[in-house]
């Protein structure tokens, strides 16, 4: 049986946080609008005390979306609550993420303050968001860099307290993926209660390693992922929903299903990308220029007579119209060959040997052969054979 993994997308909030990235509330709603087309579970719409154009966007989009659960961050602070819970009064369901540190790290340099303190201040906050009359969700900041046995006294405090959900996050990215995936299961194996909260992945990428490291998490028993489109967010960004989506549809042994609709992935990420002015580098998994896109001869010739043979997902399945076939002076005479039939000419034997010499002259000069070039050597070819 499958196991049904939640996502949280915190594009709006963990994403929006990246300088340049912000966007005016009108675009957030078209944001949220489309999240919820592409089947996420949580919308988190923003930290609603850090701005009064964050407290709006929080109740806007509590307003558009029917289907997934709206969030609002705070800190594990009265007024951070207090004004959470105003945000989400329009929300058909509505969630509080409230939290504190729980490192030794921010504790001591952030908190300037106890192990003993935080945890009471955590149970707090807990059942003071619980008291509003919205589902709680409590992250233990810089989780993973806690000292384990505290962090588990944590987890089962704040369950106790109420929390529906246990945000156990990477903040610094530091974690590898066997050791994330062993904190999850140490909280498994002893906190008491663990079965009466979801338990929530939420990776930094500061050492690439945020989409390995929520998969780890859901290995061993996670059942929430915290993502974003493109992986924007803070510093080198959070794990890429479209990354941990493909994964689990790519890997079905896993038994892992999401409710995202992986058709709708590409056109998110381009509204994404054009919207916060954050291009998607090239080489990004599933939605960078050339994720589909082959160009070494070898690749090209492997990948035309069977397209599984380089590509372990269609295209379609994601949203991109076709792959494609870029044409350098590393492509060989297959790929030549197969672009000029799609412009409808027909070249075999001295013709296209002939094309094909001149085509790497041209490759030479320019990085890229394009269709226009392609044309302009098509049409000389009866000449130059002739000669
Ligand atoms: O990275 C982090 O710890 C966060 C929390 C506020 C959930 O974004
Ligand atoms: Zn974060």
């Amino acid at each position: 049986m499958s196991q049904r993994i939640k996502v949280f997308d915190t594009t709006l909030r963990d994403g929006e946080q990246v300088p340049g990235c912000q966007l005016k509330t009108e675009e957030k709603i078209i944001i949220a609008k489309e999240l919820e087309l592409l089947g996420v579970d949580v919308i988190e719409a923003g930290f609603p005390i850090s701005s009064p154009g964050d407290f709006l966007s929080v109740v806007e989009i509590s307003k558009a979306v029917k289907e997934p659960i709206v969030c609002g961050l705070t800190r594990a602070k009265k007024e951070d609550i207090d004004v959470a819970a105003e945000a989400l009064r329009y929300a058909k369901r509505g969630r509080i993420h409230t939290g504190i540190g729980s490192s030794d790290v921010h504790i001591k340099h952030k908190f300037k303050s106890t192990r003993d303190q935080v945890l009471e201040q955590g149970v707090w906050a807990v059942q003071y968001a619980k008291s509003k009359g919205f589902e709680v969700e409590f992250y233990a900041e810089d989780a993973g860099r806690a000292d384990l046995a505290f962090l588990a006294m944590m987890t089962q405090a704040v369950i106790e307290a109420g929390a529906d959900v246990v945000n156990i996050p990477d903040t610094t990215g530091y974690c590898l993926p066997h050791l994330y995936g062993k904190r999850i299961n140490y909280l498994f194996e002893n906190v008491k209660n663990i079965s009466k909260a979801t338990i929530s992945v939420h990776c930094h990428n500061d050492l690439g390693l945020a989409t390995a490291n929520t998969v780890s998490g859901v290995i061993n028993g996670a059942r929430q992922v915290e993502v974003t489109i493109n992986g924007i967010g803070e510093r080198a960004g959070n794990t890429s929903l479209e990354e941990v989506a493909m994964i689990f549809e790519v890997h079905k042994d896993l038994n892992f299903v999401t409710g995202i609709k992986p058709e709708k992935i590409y056109g998110l990420s381009k509204l994404v990308s054009g919207m916060m002015h954050m291009p998607v580098q090239a080489n990004k998994a599933i939605v960078g220029a050339n994720a589909f896109a082959h160009s070494s001869g070898i690749h090209q010739d492997g990948f035309l007579k069977h397209a599984e043979n380089y590509e372990i997902m269609n295209p379609a399945q994601v949203g991109v119209l076709s792959s494609s076939i870029v044409l350098t002076a590393r492509s060989g005479r297959a790929a030549l060959k197969h672009r000029l039939s799609l412009l409808g000419h027909q070249f075999e034997g001295e013709e296209l040997n002939t094309i094909y010499e001149n085509f790497l002259l041209v490759a030479d000069e320019k990085k890229e052969v394009r269709d226009e070039d392609l044309q302009v050597l098509a049409a000389n070819i009866p000449v130059l054979v002739k000669n």
